[in-house]
């Protein structure tokens, strides 16, 4: 029996990296072939026009995106797996919880906040250039999460907070209107925390600091040569705290390749050849899914109708859970 429900999404803003990988996808894969768990995965397409104003990238990240889950081993036959914008009820649900939330929650939003904390440092109006789509996205997100009444949401550690704020919208919908939505937990792979990208900080499309998940083999190496170390010489120990190398061997190795990898740093590895290591240990994991992956991407009519097929099936949750809700906020009809 199916007692655990997963849910999670991508905004498709971009070409998928290796920490959309290792934070979202590879986690919900794994758990979507467990037989207690009902799983949906989704394209934040709506999510991705808060940053992208460009339709042509909109449209092909989307398709990047619904084939890497595909490549990556997603089921569509027994998983839901959809687009955001093909669920007319969530913006719906988006509005019924924007009226429960409190306008001071928003405003401690991270996303918000670093915009409003930005421009203030600088001297300009704090919301200048501030959509009211950034300030509202986490409702949006919430609404992603409460439609399906999901129990987990694996993400990476930056979207922690919008997990608790869906939970704080679910309490106080449910104290104002009865028991409708269960209240979400954010699920976080412990040994991966927010996976570095080239340049240390964290892998976001946002620094253009990102290593692509499909990208030839060839151009992952002098990516992966390309990632910023200390200056410290051959024969010289490393330290593994702090370096966005060992991180992200970490996130894709073994325990004891880890160890020997920390191993090889205190015996002064040269920097040259732990890429190497990097490198080998990353292509074998993603090698058979980037074949999968070039292959899909060839036929987005293939991909389009499975969107459909999966569209159908979480509007036959999201419809009458909608007209539910609507029930109960007292949006009835008088006879
Ligand atoms: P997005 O598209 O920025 O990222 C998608 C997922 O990848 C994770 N992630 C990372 N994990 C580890 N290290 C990193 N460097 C890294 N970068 C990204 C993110 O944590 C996320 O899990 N708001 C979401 C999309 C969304 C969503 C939802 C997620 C919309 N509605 C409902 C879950 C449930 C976002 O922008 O993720």
């Amino acid at each position: 029996m199916k007692t655990l429900r997963v849910l999670t999404g991508i905004t498709t803003s971009g070409t998928p990296h290796l920490g959309n990988y290792v934070g979202a996808i590879r986690p919900t894969v794994r758990a979507s072939r467990l037989a207690e768990v009902e799983s949906y995965y989704f394209l934040a397409d709506y999510h991705a026009l808060i940053k992208v104003g460009d339709p042509a990238r909109v449209q092909r990240s989307t398709l990047e995106i619904a084939a890497t889950w595909l490549a990556c081993g997603l089921d569509p036959e027994k998983v839901t797996f959809y687009r955001q914008s093909d669920i007319p009820e969530i913006p719906e649900l988006t509005w019924l919880l924007t009226c429960v939330t409190g306008k001071g929650v928003l405003n401690r939003a991270h996303a918000y906040k670093a915009s409003v904390d930005k421009n203030t440092a600088a001297g300009v109006d704090p919301d200048a250039g501030v959509t009211a789509g950034l300030f509202m996205y986490p409702v949006l997100m919430a609404a992603d999460i409460l439609m399906f009444n999901a129990h987990q949401v694996p993400v990476g550690r930056d979207q922690i907070q919008h997990i608790e704020m869906a939970r704080d919208m679910a309490a106080s919908f449910n104290h104002l209107y009865g028991e409708h939505f269960t209240l979400p937990d954010a699920a976080i792979e412990d040994h991966v925390a927010t996976l570095p990208g080239l340049d240390g900080r964290k892998m976001s499309k946002s620094y253009d600091n990102t290593i692509p998940l499909f990208v030839p083999r060839e151009q992952l190496k002098k990516l992966i040569m390309g990632i910023v170390t200390d200056s410290r010489a051959p024969g010289e120990p490393k330290d593994t705290e702090g370096s966005a190398l060992f991180q992200l061997y970490q996130a894709f190795a073994s325990t004891e390749e880890t160890a020997a990898l920390a191993q090889a740093y205190a015996n002064g590895i040269a920097w040259g050849d732990a890429k190497q290591v990097l490198f080998e240990r990353l292509d074998r994991e993603i090698a058979p899914l980037r074949a999968v992956y070039d292959e899909l991407i060839q036929n987005p009519a293939q991909i389009e109708k499975t969107l459909q097929a999966g569209a159908e099936k979480a509007r036959a949750v999201a419809t009458p859970f909608t007209a539910r809700l609507r029930h109960a906020v007292g949006l009835r009809r008088l006879d």
